[in-house]
């Protein structure tokens, strides 16, 4: 059997060529390493087309230096670029048709209004989502806030909380609303009242330039005043079956509406949190058990909707009496929330399930089809 080769494909971050996970990547090598994978990374900017080569970013754990090599495009991809406003972007777009004969892991996924759409069609996930709609004119606003006294203006597009805009009916003032939100380059903007008409142009305002959702906020303050939900990761293991890795608690800034990491959130193990936000144990992990199903039926259910997913990770709101909602899928997750709330076994397990994973299907394309196992 031929030597099994993953190649991690990720973007510069800039001229310099600086990758934003590097750490990441070491550890995969290293991790790949043990199993048996032949583990590199390289950007489409490193292709060399015509030699069908790719000069890649190599690790050696023995003298713990990266290097530069020359190495035939590997047989499996693990894609790690999120969509950004790049011409680096547009290549990796040419690079993803150009090679689409190579078995990637992973295929990009759709926009949050997609995703919305696609969860909706079918009662077992529709009972975990926000209702949600399309933000076209004021007339949208005007009906969510009318059945929810929270509402969220999200970018379908956006990533690390930036452009989220939460709106607030104030309890017992008519026609008046707080507002308090992160603009797209994630500075916090200071909660401040407008009437409704004021509300209507600053939301035209934030929606310039690229679509948004309007979505029912769920109650997710703590008695701290700060807002939370959970990080549900769910990757293929080396079955190649859908398995729970792990799930941790984010906790938002002060005076932050987002509980994004890169927001100034900070990480909690999950259990914690949530026993503590439901009242007893038992609701934590009743709740906890009831997430970890939701969270793998729906990796399945969207891998079979689009196309190859190995990972996913979901962004979780559960409400004070336990009822779990779907906020948004992430299909390039980072893992650092793992770390951040010092739970390192689940950390290493994010790194190396999709190594098992990439060894499960390497095992299968070779072997006869006859001898492939099914599994449920
Ligand atoms: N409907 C909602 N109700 C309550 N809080 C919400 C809602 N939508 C978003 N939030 C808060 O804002 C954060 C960011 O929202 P979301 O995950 O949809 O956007 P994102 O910018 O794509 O985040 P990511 O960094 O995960 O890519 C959530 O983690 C949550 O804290
Ligand atoms: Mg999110």
């Amino acid at each position: 059997m031929s030597q099994p080769v993953l190649g991690i494909l990720t973007l510069y971050l800039n001229d310099a060529k600086q990758l934003e996970e590097k750490s990441v990547y070491r550890r995969m090598i290293i991790e790949g390493g043990k199993l048996g994978l032949d583990v590199f990374v390289f950007t489409p900017m490193d292709v060399h087309a015509s030699k069908e080569q790719v000069y890649a970013m190599v690790y050696d754990p023995k003298t713990g230096k990266w290097s530069r090599k020359w190495r035939a495009l590997p047989a499996m991809i693990f894609d790690r670029c999120r969509i950004q406003k790049s011409a680096r972007f547009q290549q990796l777009l040419r690079f993803r048709t150009r090679y689409n004969h190579l078995t990637f892991l992973n295929r990009p996924l759709r926009n949050k209004w997609t995703i919305h759409q696609t969860f909706s069609q079918k009662q077992r996930f529709r009972q975990h989502l926000p209702e949600t709609l399309l933000y076209q004119s004021s007339t949208d606003l005007k009906r969510m806030l009318r059945s929810h006294p929270v509402v969220y203006i999200k970018p379908i597009n956006g990533t690390g909380g930036r452009g989220i805009l939460r709106i607030e009916k104030k309890a017992g003032a008519q026609g008046i609303f707080n507002i308090q939100g992160r603009r797209q380059n994630r500075r916090i903007i200071s909660p401040r009242k407008v009437s409704l008409s004021q509300l209507d142009s600053v939301v035209r305002k934030w929606c310039i330039g690229t679509t948004f959702l309007a979505q029912q906020g769920i109650p997710l303050r703590l008695p701290s005043g700060r807002f939370h939900d959970y990080r549900m990761l769910v990757q293929k293991n080396g079955h190649g079956v859908w398995e729970l890795t792990g799930m941790a608690g984010r906790v938002g800034a002060a005076r932050s509406v987002t509980s994004n990491l890169h927001g100034g959130g900070h990480a909690v193990r999950a259990e914690k949190l949530l026993r503590g936000w439901l009242g007893s144990q038992e609701r934590a992990v009743k709740v906890m058990k009831t997430a970890e199903k939701l969270g793998i039926e729906a990796a399945a259910y969207l891998e079979d909707c689009f196309s190859s997913l190995c990972e996913l990770a979901l962004d979780l709101a559960i409400d004070r009496e336990g009822k779990i909602y779907i906020l948004e899928v992430n299909p390039k997750p980072a893992r650092e929330v793992f770390l951040r709330s010092g739970d390192i076994e689940t950390y290493r397990k994010s790194l190396v399930r999709p190594l098992e994973y990439a060894l499960w299907i390497h095992r299968n394309k070779e072997a006869p089809a006859s001898s492939k196992v099914t599994e449920e």
